[in-house]
């Protein structure tokens, strides 16, 4: 039996997330919690005939901190009992901000829903979609170590949309609308150059005229930033964003119930995962995006592909290290002060 936790449930990713959560056969049971609006959509979603159970719990009317004891018990009644928990919580970017600007709010919220988290499902993985994620997922490592039930290998930022773009735009250039031909690993965090595509690395092997790269790599990094000019001020990705925190959550569930050789890139704790010791070793950082494979206790091993990028590449992860560091500081320094 899977349980399945979204919190931020009634939001423009939770729920269509929700939705394909409600249509997986992988989910037995499914909670929505929210500040607002969640008996409504656990309503709504509760017609259709698929097989999970669905719940919404929502906070106090006007707690939109969810700091009162009745928001408390809600969390509470969401949490117990939950194998995976998602957390697409907090305010999106309008056009002219960056991640980081939502660092202020968004900081606040990821650490009182992980705190929640630590008391009610403390043996549960941890999905972080909440930007910055670059920041958020630190900040949920420090208030799950304080709280002493830190598991590294079940907390993961979801990195995975950079996937999903890296993969849709290559398609420009190979010609190939079948997107489970061409996997490509993105790598280092989730902004702007943060962000590390690695092109060389496509498999199978695809063949990308000079004139050209740049542009798609700079189109991944920023592909983000598209969507929220497009939106013109009604917030930033949401469907393509379900979809890829669905299939990554799908492929935590998988490994969770043992099938084997999944492999997924996610930002993770470096230093509390297999293999983790050498990457933070060779990029100076604690956490850092990679591919990982998934298993039964979560992230098994992280594989250190930072070696088989090439020059242009090296580059880029030069760069994408010096701002990760600055944005993992402000998450622990935040979560530590
Ligand atoms: P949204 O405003 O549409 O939805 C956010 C939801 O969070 C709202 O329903 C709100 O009520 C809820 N919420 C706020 N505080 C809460 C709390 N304390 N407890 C529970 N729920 C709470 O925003 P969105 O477009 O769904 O985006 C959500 C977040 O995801 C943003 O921070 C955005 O930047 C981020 N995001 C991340 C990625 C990624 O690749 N990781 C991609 C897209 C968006
Ligand atoms: C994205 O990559 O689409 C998200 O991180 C949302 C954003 O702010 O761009």
């Amino acid at each position: 039996m899977v349980k399945a936790v979204v919190l931020g449930a009634s939001g423009g990713i939770g729920q269509p997330l929700s939705l394909l959560c409600k249509i997986s056969t992988l989910i037995d049971e499914l909670a929505l919690f929210d500040v607002v609006n969640t008996p409504g959509v656990a309503a709504d979603l509760s017609h259709i005939s698929s097989k999970a159970k669905i719940e919404g719990f929502v906070a106090a009317k006007g707690d939109m901190k969810g700091e009162t004891e009745e928001t408390e018990t809600a969390k509470k009644n969401a949490l117990t009992g939950a194998d995976v928990v998602i957390i697409p919580a907090g305010v999106p970017r309008k056009p002219g901000m960056t991640r980081d600007d939502l660092f202020n709010i968004n900081a606040g919220i990821v650490k009182g829903l992980v705190e929640a988290c630590a008391k009610y499902c403390p043996k549960a993985a941890i999905l972080v979609i909440s930007n910055p994620v670059n920041s958020t997922v630190p900040i949920a490592a420090e208030v799950l170590k304080k709280a002493g039930v830190f598991d590294p290998k079940k907390l993961f930022g979801v990195t995975t949309l950079d996937v999903v773009r890296a993969e849709t735009f290559i398609q420009d250039i190979s010609g190939e609308r079948n997107t489970d031909k061409v996997v490509v690993p993105v790598i280092g965090g989730h902004s702007g150059n943060t962000i590390v595509p690695l092109f060389s690395q496509a498999k199978p092997s695809v063949d990308i005229p000079g004139d050209k790269l740049d542009a798609l790599v700079h189109r991944v990094q920023f592909g983000g930033d598209e969507v929220v000019k497009a939106k013109d001020g009604a917030g930033s990705a949401t469907l393509s964003m379900a979809y890829a925190g669905f299939r990554f959550a799908e492929s935590v569930i998988k490994a969770l119930k043992g099938e084997k050789g999944i492999v997924e890139p996610t930002f993770v704790y470096l230093p509390g995962v297999s293999g983790g010791d050498e990457i933070a070793k060779a990029t100076g950082v604690d956490y850092f995006s990679v591919p990982c494979e998934l298993g039964p206790s979560g992230v098994e091993k992280a594989t250190n592909i930072l070696g088989s990028a090439n020059d242009n590449e090296k580059k880029l992860i030069d760069e994408c290290i010096k701002g990760l560091k600055t944005n993992i500081e402000s998450g622990v320094t935040f979560a530590t002060k």
